[in-house]
């Protein structure tokens, strides 16, 4: 590497040579990386790449095994966030980090509050979020309870209290992942302006569009290494998919149309705290796709049908028996399999191995006897779905919280699969996982279907809906407001039913 001429700015941030190891895992092998000042800078890869620990490593919540970091031009060695945040960085976690009890001026201030008289000065930090939010473009009321706050406009006060602090380079490890389409178009005009001021954004993402029409500069990872440095106007999503898993990938493929069977799913009139009256169906051999805005019901929609949420009103069959009052467990034993939303809080145990979680729920099937589970049954059965699942963990027995996060993801799936339950009940099955990976999926999901399986599916994904349901229902105001078949489910029509635009006459299926 040739030092830059003496007149060029220093690098905003430069990597040489980072080298991270975990038990039996090379994350990050003798990584460069230069991340220019004022530039919007994409950093790619399939799930397990190393993306993620090359930003810990920067922000200092990991120590590197080898190499060094440059912050504008000086050698920094950081113990902990705190001195990096010191150094200028600062970073929004995937899982946000604010206190919701607290206002959004309470939480941008936190830990660094103006004061007076040695008091936290309250109306000073009001003025100072007011402040901020005017100059970047980042409105949010200051006194709003952050636990109110939709998700876009809680990431807002993340950045919010990094910009408090200083921050000039602003970390973002897949920030679009749990947002809307307008949230994150939202999210790209703010990220963009804080480049032209002159800050630096580093954005970690599996989104081939949003790379494509937000970054300047691309970087890609391939099992630790660079593999690709590319300037965003002179490439194209076929390029950095082909850098990214080393082989041409077939974007956006097209599945034929299943045949609807018996009916295995029968929600009549279902109402709870968020749902009123919906009525669907869905039949074996079929994908019915849920699509809507964000907080609209369907998530708790899904919650009632697992048994995970009270059911105020109306009745729910499956495969004709009425499981309108029944536990989560016992319809899981009738024959329901089940993917949530959350992978951390409800879908895995993190301190448990990769094999053990595997093999939650399969208690009573082929994988114990009398029981108990069989060690080498499980071991087999959790080889099994990681070849068939793709998923990248050191080996079986590591524990889930050692996996990255889309292969957390594709463990949640593969494992609800397995079930071969009657009916699938799938939210956001894609969320976080790698572009490969996401055809796998979709491949898996529709093998599924076409074995004679019902699912059920949620994505804020339109593009997952309507390469995959055979029917699309559109959720708005916890009702359903429209159905339509897959030929005319196209993204004008449900923009608009999204938007509630849907006429009451289309109710129903
Ligand atoms: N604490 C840990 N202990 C053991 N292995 C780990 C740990 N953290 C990460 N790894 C491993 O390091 C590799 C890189 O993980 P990392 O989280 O950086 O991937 P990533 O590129 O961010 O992937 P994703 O797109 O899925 O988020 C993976 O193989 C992962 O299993
Ligand atoms: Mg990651």
């Amino acid at each position: 590497m040739t030092p830059p001429p003496s007149d060029a700015p220093p690098a905003a941030v430069e990597l040489r040579g980072i080298t991270k190891r975990f038990p039996g895992t090379l994350a990050n092998d003798a990584v460069d990386l230069t991340v220019r000042r004022g530039e919007i800078h994409a950093l790619m890869g399939e799930n397990g790449a190393g993306k993620s620990t090359l930003m810990s490593v920067l922000y200092g919540m990991e120590r590197p095994d080898a190499g060094s970091i440059r912050i504008d031009g000086r050698e920094v060695s950081f113990a902990d966030p705190g001195a990096a945040m010191a150094a200028g960085l600062g970073m929004v976690h995937q899982s946000f980090k604010l206190f919701d009890s607290l206002t959004v001026a309470e939480n941008v201030v936190y830990a660094a509050e103006p004061r007076r008289f040695g008091l936290v000065d309250r109306s000073a930090a009001r003025r100072r979020v007011r402040e901020l939010a005017e100059v970047h473009g980042l409105a949010v009321d200051p006194d709003a309870r952050v636990g109110e706050l939709p998700v876009g406009l809680r990431q807002r006060v993340e950045i919010l209290k990094l910009l408090h602090r200083g921050a000039r380079t602003l970390i973002l490890d897949e920030p679009t992942a749990v947002l809307t389409p307008a949230e994150a178009d939202a999210l790209f005009a703010v990220l963009k302006s804080l480049a032209a001021e002159g800050r630096t954004v580093i954005l970690v993402t599996h989104k081939l569009r949003e790379v494509l029409e937000g970054s300047d500069r691309v970087t890609v990872l391939r099992d630790g290494r660079v593999v690709a440095r590319l300037r965003t106007a002179g490439t194209t999503a076929d390029e950095i998919a082909a850098a990214m898993t080393g082989r041409a990938v077939e974007l956006d493929r097209v599945h034929a149309p299943g045949t609807p069977a018996d009916v295995v799913l029968g929600v009549r009139g279902l109402t709870t705290d968020a749902v009123r009256e919906v009525e669907l169906t869905v039949r074996a051999g079929e994908i019915v796709g849920i699509a809507g805005v964000a907080g609209n019901g369907q998530s708790e929609l899904v919650e009632a049908l697992a048994g995970l949420r009270p059911t105020a009103a109306g009745q729910v069959t499956l495969r004709g028996e009425d499981i309108t009052h029944a536990s989560a467990t016992e319809r899981r034993a009738r024959g329901l399999a089940y993917v949530p939303e959350d992978r951390h809080a409800v879908g895995t145990a993190p301190a448990a191995s990769v094999a053990d979680n595997l093999a939650m729920g399969h208690h009573r099937t082929s994988l114990s006897s009398r029981g108990l589970l069989s060690a080498a049954a499980v071991r087999a059965h959790a080889l099994g779905l990681v070849e068939r699942f793709g998923i990248k963990a050191a080996t079986p027995e590591v524990p889930a919280s050692a996996l990255s996060g889309g292969n957390l993801q594709k463990l949640l799936i593969g494992r609800e699969l397995a079930h071969e339950a009657p009916l699938l009940l799938v939210e956001q099955p894609t969320r976080g996982v790698d572009i490969g990976a996401v055809q796998n999926i979709h491949d898996q999901l529709i093998a599924y279907r076409d074995a004679g399986h019902a699912v059920l599916l949620v994505s804020a994904e339109l593009s997952e809906i309507r390469g995959l349901a055979d029917r699309v229902l559109v959720m708005y105001e916890g009702r359903v407001t429209a159905t339509y078949p897959k030929d005319e489910a196209d993204e004008r029509t449900l923009g608009l039913a999204m938007a509630g635009a849907a006429a009451p006459a289309e109710v129903g299926d």
